[in-house]
């Protein structure tokens, strides 16, 4: 069984107050200064342009993919860039269509509003939602009972982002209102790199180029665990070392943090061990292995998975999840004969 509280999640990519501290103060805010994402930049780059040359707002646009990516911080930029403000929110946080009506009614013109797991808006405000994207309005019931009336209200022309970590589960007619949807994919070593490079520059630390690769590379490709684990080496390189970060006080965080090589913890290491222990390498249902690890099973889907498939330690098949050849020789475990 695994326990949560065990661990040190340096490298869950979920959402904490720190982290918000954090992304803020080294959130870049212009396009060119925002590293990786390659395709989902420069096509944003050129709709941004001509949404401006027309003086319109920018068409609606979802981001889908793992958490940590940098989904918040290119809707800050789009709206920087739009020279418009920002407004964030989540899908969880707006309970009653009431509540996203006050939103909407306070937008200013061309503005941009930011929904976070928007695919966990309840049937009712995802309603009023529809007509505020496609005609910029809103129905708004008046009374109740036989006397009661609809009357229709204008609001601001604006942009939607939605994002999400799980497109499927966003109904057909709310992703069908997205002119633009853009997929994020996992960061590789060398963006990992500039991003840890960056984010010690604002932070006022040095950082030898090798302890930034052996950061990066225990960084899931993800840009919110990259600037978690570059903190705590900076805590470690203060309170145990020069103040500097070299491969020796990162080397000696890892350890303590229980992150290794391959930037697994202690909860990935438990899933995969599930599996070949308990059930031959698999293939072992989510729902079994989410129960045993006593995970919710969205997390695991959503934050270990995509980092263990695509370092190849983790399938998905149609019959449940299976390990391979490599996760045995990660782990150091002898594989099954049978
Ligand atoms: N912080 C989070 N994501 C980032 C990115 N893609 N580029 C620069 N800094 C980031």
């Amino acid at each position: 069984m695994m326990d949560s509280d065990r661990y040190d999640h340096i490298t869950g990519a979920g959402y904490t107050d720190e982290d918000e501290d954090i992304e803020v103060s080294l959130r870049p805010k212009r396009l060119q200064d925002y590293i990786g994402q390659s395709t989902v930049k420069k096509n944003l780059g050129v709709y941004i342009e001509a949404a401006k040359q027309r003086g319109e707002p920018l068409d609606h646009v979802l981001f889908y993919g793992p958490p940590g990516l940098g989904k918040t911080t290119l809707a800050g930029i789009i709206a920087n860039e739009m020279g418009v403000d920002l407004r964030i929110t989540s899908g969880p946080a707006i309970g009653r269509a009431g509540d996203l009506a006050a939103i909407l009614t306070n937008l200013g013109e061309n503005d941009v509003l930011f929904i976070d797991e928007i695919h966990r808006l309840n049937r009712s405000v995802e309603e009023v939602l529809y007509s505020a994207m496609e005609d910029y309005a809103i129905d708004i019931v008046i009374g109740k009972g036989p006397s009661a009336r609809s009357l229709r209200l204008d609001i601001p022309k604006f942009t939607l982002i939605g994002a999400t970590t799980r497109v499927g589960s966003l109904s057909a007619p709310l992703r069908d209102r997205f002119g633009v949807i853009c997929k994020f994919e996992l960061y590789n070593t060398k963006d990992l790199s500039t991003i840890i490079s960056r984010s010690s520059g604002i932070l006022g630390v040095d950082a030898d180029e090798d302890a930034v690769r052996e950061m990066a590379m225990r960084s899931r490709g993800t840009p919110r665990v990259a600037n978690r684990l570059l903190k705590r080496v900076r805590d470690f390189s203060q309170v145990e070392g020069s103040g500097r970060i070299d491969t020796a006080i990162a080397e000696r965080t890892f350890e303590a943090l229980g992150v290794d090589k391959l930037g697994l913890e202690g909860g990935d290491r438990d899933i995969l061990k599930l599996i070949i222990e308990r059930f031959h390498g698999g293939p072992v249902g989510i729902d079994t292995i989410a129960a045993a690890v006593g995970e919710e099973r969205v997390t695991i889907e959503d934050v270990y998975e995509p980092y263990l498939i695509q370092l190849g330690l983790l399938n998905r098949t149609p019959k449940g999840r299976t390990v391979t050849d490599l996760t045995y020789k990660h782990l150091g475990l002898a594989p099954d004969e049978d």
